[in-house]
């Protein structure tokens, strides 16, 4: 497969009002192997937030594409983003999901490493065992080659050869910003994560979450519940509550590199959480961000992470596993001391909505599974639904866009019955482009690691 293999795999015409994408990019091994190598392993992928490991020697495990990796707090607080596997010969060194370890001892011949990433320990060293050669190598493990943070999101790269991770990010820093900035001393994770499996390809969740296309048709069973409750149950105050067409604005946003942003505004906002802290919020923030804040926003930082403040705000973390398996890490984040009545609100809403027990995940990953299953073989080929919205989309910031002072390459505004599709170009493009990038260079990039001292 070659850079003309993966052009071919998207029709891309503005101009004529097409935008068609191959089946094949869902359900190709062969393309699996490539996003893996030159998307996930080969630039920026979001990894968790530094709350995560809080205190000193406090870490978490994670992936950059198929490669494990553990995130450490050492003893003077200094994060370190390490390779997950021992310098002896290879073994896995951590096997927990998260913890508060001074020392990560390989569990097959028990080479020690401490918080840093650094070897404390090598038995029989000491006595001599090993030659010259030997002790004139570094043995820590190996470093993530770029390990960088905004405010607290944790992002890494295997690929040294990338752009800061300002630069990578762009304007959709605004919107990490929106969150981080709800309250005053920053956000905290809510206790609990949640992992799930399902049986369809990665781009599947991210096109899904930039969807409002499918709103109303998939969470039908959804919308009737919560309707049918009486309009003082706080249980069902939920924030998607009592929209009515024309007193919504909503809208779509593409910046390079493959993020997005869907927002909407004029929802039912006294039942968010924050709502309740609107006066201080607007005398902390101003207006616009404040309102901003209470805007429903699903933004997709292109390829594996999603901030979604929806039903409840949560990040949700992507890792393809094989062209048709993907796992899904949840987290519910919050304003740090918000106050009792305001977090239980939110916990409720985001039991309600998200995860497998939730009375919409399971909707959308049912469809998924439907997606991968109905394209079993070559006569699913070319699917149409990226063109919806393509008569309205605008070159210039919208509105909305220019209120947050964002210069999105391209927006879309209207009703939500517009059903917006041209903001799923933005990572259908980036995911072309870098495939074809990569495939095309003579110098194809090639993965360096750093050890936790230099060699
Ligand atoms: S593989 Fe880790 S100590 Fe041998
Ligand atoms: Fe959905």
């Amino acid at each position: 497969m070659d850079a003309s293999d993966i052009e071919a795999l998207v029709i891309d015409r503005p101009e004529d009002g097409v935008f068609k994408v191959h089946a094949d990019i869902y359900r190709s091994e062969e393309i699996f192997e490539l996003e893996q190598k030159y998307i996930f392993e080969g630039g920026w992928v979001f990894l968790g937030l530094d709350c995560q490991a809080a205190e000193p020697y406090d870490f978490f495990t994670t992936h950059i594409g198929r490669q494990s990796v553990i995130v450490s707090r050492d003893k003077d607080g200094i994060l370190h983003g390490l390779i997950n596997a021992c310098r002896h010969r290879g073994a896995l060194v951590c096997h927990t999901a998260s913890g508060n370890a001074r020392t990560h001892v390989c569990p097959y011949h028990a080479w020690t490493y401490d918080s840093a990433g650094n070897n404390t320990a090598i038995t029989e060293h000491d006595r001599g065992a090993h030659g010259a050669g030997f002790d004139a190598e570094d043995h820590g493990l190996r470093r993530i080659p770029r390990f960088e943070s905004y405010r607290g999101f944790l992002f890494g790269s295997l690929n040294p050869d990338v752009p800061p991770l300002e630069a990578y990010l762009g304007e959709t820093t605004v919107f990490i910003d929106l969150v981080v900035d709800q309250g005053p001393d920053g956000l905290e994770l809510v206790p609990g994560t949640v992992h799930y499996t399902y049986r369809g390809n990665w781009k599947l969740q991210i096109e899904n979450s930039a969807d409002i296309y499918h709103f109303m048709p998939t969470h039908e069973t959804l919308l009737r519940i919560v309707n049918a409750r009486a309009a003082d149950d706080a249980a069902a105050a939920s924030a998607y509550r009592h929209r009515k067409e024309g007193s919504v604005t909503r809208g779509s946003m593409c910046f390079p590199n493959g993020h997005n942003a869907m927002f909407g505004g004029g929802d039912n906002i006294r039942a968010r959480p924050l709502y309740r802290e609107l006066d201080r919020l607007m005398e902390r923030v101003g207006a616009v961000r404040a309102k901003w804040m209470l805007y429903t926003r699903n933004v997709l930082f292109f390829p594996n992470m999603q901030l979604l403040e929806n039903a409840s705000l949560q990040i949700r973390v992507n890792r393809p596993v094989s062209a048709s398996r993907t796992d899904i890490v949840t987290y519910c984040i919050a304003p740090r001391g918000e106050s009792d009545e305001a977090r239980e609100l939110r916990v409720r809403q985001y039991e309600e909505f998200f995860n497998p027990s939730g009375l919409a995940t399971p909707d959308d990953t049912a469809i998924f599974e439907d997606i991968q299953a109905a394209a079993g073989a070559d006569a699913v080929d070319w699917n149409q639904g990226y063109m919806r919205g393509m008569g309205t989309v605008s070159r210039e910031p919208i509105p909305e866009a220019r209120e947050l002072g964002l210069n999105p390459v391209t927006s879309v505004t209207g009703s939500p019955s517009l059903g917006d599709e041209t903001i799923l170009h933005g990572p259908i493009r980036a995911w072309r482009d870098r495939l074809k990038a990569a495939l095309s260079s003579e110098d194809r990039p090639s993965l360096r690691y750093g050890s936790a001292a230099a060699e």
